[in-house]
């Protein structure tokens, strides 16, 4: 974690894309990829990452897939995927760190990463079965331009699974648990119709992400292409709560919104 006196040393590098567009690219930060680096599914991978039988639910049969995976950070998805039996994943990133970690973790030729800003979607050109994405968008300002972008490189038979922040985790502004004099802990909702911009301390102060609210994703994927057939409010099972006590608050409010989206 950071503290307050290191905020002068974050200094981001910005990704200026062919298309003019840019994003923050946080992850390039020393501070922040060290911090990043420490989280459990960091080192531990897909195992660590408790979301992840749910989003397993959504995927297709990968067996011969042609797959385009989004924000791949160190690609523990995209080696699983070639195990299951993918033809080949393009993963792109926008951080040449995650890119760094993730080639040194990969064997297989079946994978190639690539450097790249999903604002400039554009600019990668391809045809895919499965575009798959986990935790990224929320990274991107224009969501519709992603969209469209997707759609042309997927298939028509073709779908996106995805892992977001759920909207209700990324419309406080000041998104952290408030424990109240009755006892009871509760999530700040607040500025959930208010989309846009917002600048969180997440292991490092001032990272940016973008709130959008559950009735924007659906209706911008339906719009651009995509006919939504899965969406999942995800919440530790039993198991996971006897596991992890410390995630017992996590049934008040959704981290994460799983989303499975066809091609149309
Ligand atoms: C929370 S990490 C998730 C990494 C990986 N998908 C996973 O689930 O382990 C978010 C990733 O998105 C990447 N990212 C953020 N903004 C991006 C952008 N505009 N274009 C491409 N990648 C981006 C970051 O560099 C980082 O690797």
């Amino acid at each position: 974690m950071l503290n307050g006196s290191k905020i002068g040393a974050l200094v981001e590098p910005v990704m200026r894309g062919q298309s003019g567009g840019m994003s923050r690219n946080i992850y390039d930060n020393q501070e922040f990829f060290d911090g990043y680096s420490q989280l459990p599914r960091s080192q531990g991978g897909l195992a660590e990452a408790p979301e992840w039988p749910a989003v397993r639910a959504l995927l297709p049969d990968l067996r011969g897939a042609r797959i385009l995976d989004l924000g791949c950070g160190f690609g523990a998805f995209d080696r699983w995927a070639i195990e299951q039996g993918a033809t080949s994943v393009v993963a792109i990133d926008l951080s040449q760190r995650m890119l760094a970690r993730a080639r040194d973790l990969t064997a297989s030729d079946k994978i190639r990463y690539l450097h790249g800003d999903l604002a400039d979607l554009a600019a990668f050109p391809g045809e895919f079965d499965l575009i798959y994405s986990a935790l990224a968008f929320h990274y991107i300002a224009d969501f519709a331009a992603l969209c469209r972008n997707m759609r042309q490189r997927l298939q028509d038979s073709g779908c996106l699974v995805a892992t977001l922040e759920h909207p209700i985790y990324t419309a406080p502004v000041d998104p952290q648990w408030l424990e109240l004099e009755d006892g009871r802990t509760v999530w700040p909702l607040d500025g959930y119709l208010q989309e846009g911009l917002r600048v969180t301390n997440w292991i490092a102060p001032g990272v940016e992400k973008y709130h959008r609210t559950m009735g924007s994703y659906f209706q911008t994927l339906q719009e651009n292409g995509f006919v939504v057939r899965s969406l999942v409010e995800w919440a530790p099972d039993a198991q996971q709560r006897a596991d992890h006590p410390e995630w017992a608050r996590e049934v008040h409010r959704p981290m994460f919104l799983l989303l499975r989206a066809d091609a149309v």
